[in-house]
């Protein structure tokens, strides 16, 4: 895979590398983040992938300097963060697979202003700011509510809000689809496109909806059980090695699957494809030239 070509491209496109992490919880349960470097690049979207208890909230954690690493290193836009947090916090935006830990203030505007207003600006544009977030995620109704109300998925909505309040530079997504319905699913990704399209903002989201790769990634990691970095590809080259994924214990896309079947059949059946438009367009080709 191209994670050679990736690396290559030099240090000062680099927000997040983490090389060969181990972290041993107090009851002796240790997650080694080891094997490849995971690395992300401004203006990237890359996706950690992974069944549960890989190590995919530990890897988070120690991006945002919770947890300290106890071997190997992390780097920040060039920073340790366990050690230099006060000056890399505000470039970083995070929602937090609990996002009900976050949420603190009584009102979900306060809450939203809660960064500007510590950050010492001007309550006008705390609130402006607020007001602009809560916007971008279109909740601006729930400005006056009391976060504890709120559903699942409007509370993580909430969180995001407050995580982009201060305009990051990286933002940190721990399972951000948990909770969502459909629409609030798609409008999230095509949030993120923009984001880190038009602002060349670098996001890094865990996440177990596989189906959601093509879509949000221009790069994933795969953690394997005990947090060793097993796998890492565009969509394109995840999708095509569906045994790999079942190896990860990832549950493949229904598509890269189906292209895979169709394949061990007929090896001029077309290569996987990443959404339904494409694979209707693939298939209607592959028709027409066995016609
Ligand atoms: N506070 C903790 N104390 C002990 N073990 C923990 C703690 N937090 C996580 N772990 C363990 O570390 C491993 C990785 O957990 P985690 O990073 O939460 O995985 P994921 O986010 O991929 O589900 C799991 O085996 C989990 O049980
Ligand atoms: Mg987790």
């Amino acid at each position: 895979m191209k994670a050679d070509a990736r690396d290559m491209q030099g240090a000062a496109s680099e927000v997040v590398r983490i090389s060969c992490v181990r972290h041993t919880y107090e009851d002796g349960t240790t997650v080694h983040l080891c094997g490849l470097d995971f690395l992300a690049r401004r203006g990237e979207r890359v996706a950690v992938l992974g069944p549960n208890g890989s190590g995919k909230t530990t890897m988070l954690f120690h991006i945002l300097g919770l947890l300290r690493s106890q071997e190997g290193e992390v780097r920040v836009f060039g920073s340790s963060p366990a050690d230099d947090w006060p000056s890399l916090r505000r470039r970083i935006g995070v929602v937090l697979q609990n996002v009900d830990e976050q949420l603190l203030a009584p009102t979900v505007i306060d809450d939203v202003a809660f960064s500007p207003r510590q950050y010492g600006l001007p309550e006008s544009e705390a609130l402006e700011r607020a007001h602009r977030a809560l916007g971008l995620l279109g909740i601006e109704a729930l400005a006056p509510r009391v976060p504890h109300n709120l559903s699942g998925g409007e509370k993580r909505k909430v969180a995001l809000a407050g995580a982009l309040v201060m305009d990051p530079e990286l933002l940190v997504l721990d399972e951000p689809f948990e909770g969502l319905d459909p629409a609030s699913r798609s409008s999230l990704l095509s949030l993120m496109r923009t984001l880190s399209i038009e602002r060349g903002m670098t996001i890094i989201m865990s996440t177990h909806d596989i189906d959601s790769v093509p879509e949000f990634a221009d790069y994933s990691y795969v953690l394997a059980p005990g947090g060793r970095i097993a796998l890492s590809g565009t969509p394109a080259e995840l999708f095509a090695r569906p045994d790999l994924l079942v190896q990860g214990n990832i549950k493949p896309p229904i598509l890269a699957a189906l292209f895979a079947r169709l394949r061990e059949r007929d090896a001029t059946a077309p290569e996987p494809a990443l959404s339904v438009a494409e694979a209707v367009d693939a298939l209607a080709d592959w028709k027409r030239n066995e016609g």
